[in-house]
């Protein structure tokens, strides 16, 4: 039978004999699947595992250098690049959702391609990829191997896409790959993490996207899911999130009056983000969350709950 722990010794094994002396690159997401894999490797190849973090300046506030940290203090071996600029100088002026994921998604290919060229004699090219995306092709939940897959067809390929594939996690669900994690020792709440996509905030700024209003949802999503957190009510959430609306609404200030931005939280149950229902969340907790919003984010003067479900809306504005 099947359990987490005869998982990791099997594959462990299996790594070692696969991989022996070769060099490995990976990119971590800050995600599940991803920080599993690479964990799975380590055990298995140590510091031969080259693990590559990108700050695309579309995370949420604090993360990249906070998971980078955790990354850190478990061992792994990982760069963490921060190529914040370049993403938003690309970026300017683009508002087409999928121009965005276009960008997003090459500029994390030659940044990762860059990055990858600094490792001499690499001969591995190690991926989250889980069972559903194997029959889908296309991850749900993103991370650099979706944004990988779904543009490299573009263009000639990046010379790390030449690499030979490792893939320990193809053949699990979500939840084994938790179980897998937990049983090497991850903390929980890293495991416990909602998914968040590849393009990350680039798709929840509506409209085109500028370091301000970067700046702006950080603030905004902080609050949201801090607030979730203290409230208990992260884990009852399969995903949850802010959007900026490319409007400013009328509002009053004192004897001001105020024309600023508009923002949306969205919480949705799901299993598998095919489907979604939106989250019933208290109205005390959407009262306080409201206030604590529009009180402290410079900017927003507005905050909306989204009351729609999957289908016929996506669980993303983009
Ligand atoms: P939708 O908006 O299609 O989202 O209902 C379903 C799930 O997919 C995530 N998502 C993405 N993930 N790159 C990703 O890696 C993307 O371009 C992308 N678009 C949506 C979304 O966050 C949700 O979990």
């Amino acid at each position: 039978t099947w359990t987490p722990d005869s998982f990791v010794e099997t594959t462990v094994a299996e790594l070692k004999e696969k991989l022996g002396n070769d060099k490995v690159v990976l990119g971590l997401s800050g995600g599940v699947d991803s920080t599993v894999a690479a964990t799975l490797i380590s055990k298995a190849i140590g510091k031969n595992l080259y693990c590559i973090f990108v700050n695309n300046g579309l995370l949420r506030k604090n993360e990249f250098e906070n998971v980078l940290d955790q990354y850190k203090h478990m061992g792994l071996n990982v760069k963490g690049v921060d190529a914040s600029a370049r993403f938003l100088k690309e970026l300017a002026g683009e508002s087409d959702p999928e121009g965005k994921r276009k960008i997003i998604g090459r500029v994390f290919i030659e940044t990762f391609d860059d990055e990858a060229h600094e490792i001499k004699d690499v001969s591995w090219l190690a991926q989250g990829t889980i069972y559903p995306d194997v029959i889908e092709s296309v991850s749900a939940t993103g991370g650099p191997s979706a944004t990988i897959k779904s543009h490299h067809n573009v263009g000639g390929l990046p010379d790390f896409m030449k690499l030979k594939i490792v893939e320990p996690l193809n053949t699990l669900f979500k939840d084994e790959v938790r179980r897998v994690g937990k049983s090497m020792g991850i903390d929980a709440e890293l495991l416990g993490r909602h998914p968040f996509p590849g393009p990350g905030l680039g798709i929840r700024i509506l409209g085109d996207i500028t370091p301000e209003k970067v700046r702006i949802l950080q603030e905004v999503d902080a609050i949201f899911v801090q607030g979730l957190k203290d409230a208990g009510l992260y884990d009852k959430v399969w995903q949850a999130g802010a959007m900026l609306l490319p409007v400013n609404s009328v509002g009053v200030m004192g004897d001001e009056r105020t024309y600023e931005k508009a923002v949306v939280l969205r919480a949705v149950e799901s299993t598998d983000g095919m489907t979604a229902d939106w989250v019933n969340l208290p109205y005390e907790f959407l009262q306080k969350t409201s206030n604590k919003i529009i009180n402290s984010v410079k900017g927003v003067n507005r905050v909306v709950y989204d009351i729609s479900s999957k289908p016929p809306a996506t669980i993303e504005w983009e």
